[in-house]
């Protein structure tokens, strides 16, 4: 089993509680291809911006690999237009090409970045876009305790925002051994290395830096 396979089965639930209350999808969103079409998430999770595709385009196809994540995109978030497939996103394998392909903070997770980008390439209409955004941090591997005291500090106002139940709750996900061990086994890409590496991958690619993600717009 993939280390990320079995990392997302083991949270999943949780996970998808504190992304549907915290995630924020407007970056995908206001970079969309601008016409109806087919869409496909790269590293959907649990469906939450497939979901919200859905209201755009003809078709969208979520793609992960972990089953956990899967099972909970198809409960909660099929609609008669989405589909969530067992795939992984190193060994892209459709008959069809689609207008947007989209993937949120997955990329840290893949072993070979430029096969898959020359995967997404070629499974891109003419004029469609391809939209990544992944963490950046200028520290490969930021240490445990720089989430802990993130989490600390984030309670009081989640508690404001949230009510007191729905902060407890995503503490204890962000602090929980499980979701730490995961994130003790994440390697970040620097600024640098995205101007290099998605530089060299999608030339004439835009870039956002988020200040935690990079942001990268790419048109065929
Ligand atoms: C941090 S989550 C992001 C989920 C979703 N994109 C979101 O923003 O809510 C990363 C997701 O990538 C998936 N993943 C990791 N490696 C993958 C791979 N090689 N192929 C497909 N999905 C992968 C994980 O299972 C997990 O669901």
């Amino acid at each position: 089993m993939n280390t990320a396979e079995s990392q997302f089965d083991k949270v999943a639930e949780e996970y998808d509680f504190v992304n549907a209350l915290l995630n924020d999808y407007s970056f995908s969103l206001s970079n969309m291809f601008p016409e109806k079409g087919r869409a496909l998430d790269i590293g959907c999770g649990s469906g939450l911006l497939v979901e919200k595709l859905a209201s755009y385009y003809d078709e969208v196809i979520g793609i992960d690999i972990s089953n956990e994540m899967l099972n909970l995109a198809k409960s909660k978030r099929q609609l008669t237009n989405t589909v969530y497939l067992n795939m992984n996103a190193e060994q892209l394998n459709f008959n069809e090409k689609f207008d947007f392909i989209v993937s949120r903070t997955t990329f840290h997770h893949l072993n070979d970045i430029p096969s898959v980008i020359q995967q997404m390439k070629e499974l891109l209409n003419e004029e469609g876009r391809i939209v990544i955004l992944d963490n950046v941090s200028e520290v490969e591997t930021p240490p445990t305790y720089v989430y802990v005291l993130g989490a600390i500090q984030d309670f009081l106002p989640h508690c404001l925002k949230f009510g007191m139940k729905n902060a407890i709750r995503v503490f204890k996900h962000n602090t929980s051994k499980s979701w730490l061990e995961h994130l003790a086994s994440d390697k970040y890409l620097s600024e640098q290395d995205y101007y290099d590496l998605y530089g060299k991958l999608l030339p004439g690619c835009q870039f956002y830096n988020m200040g935690w993600a990079m942001g990268v717009v790419w048109i065929k």
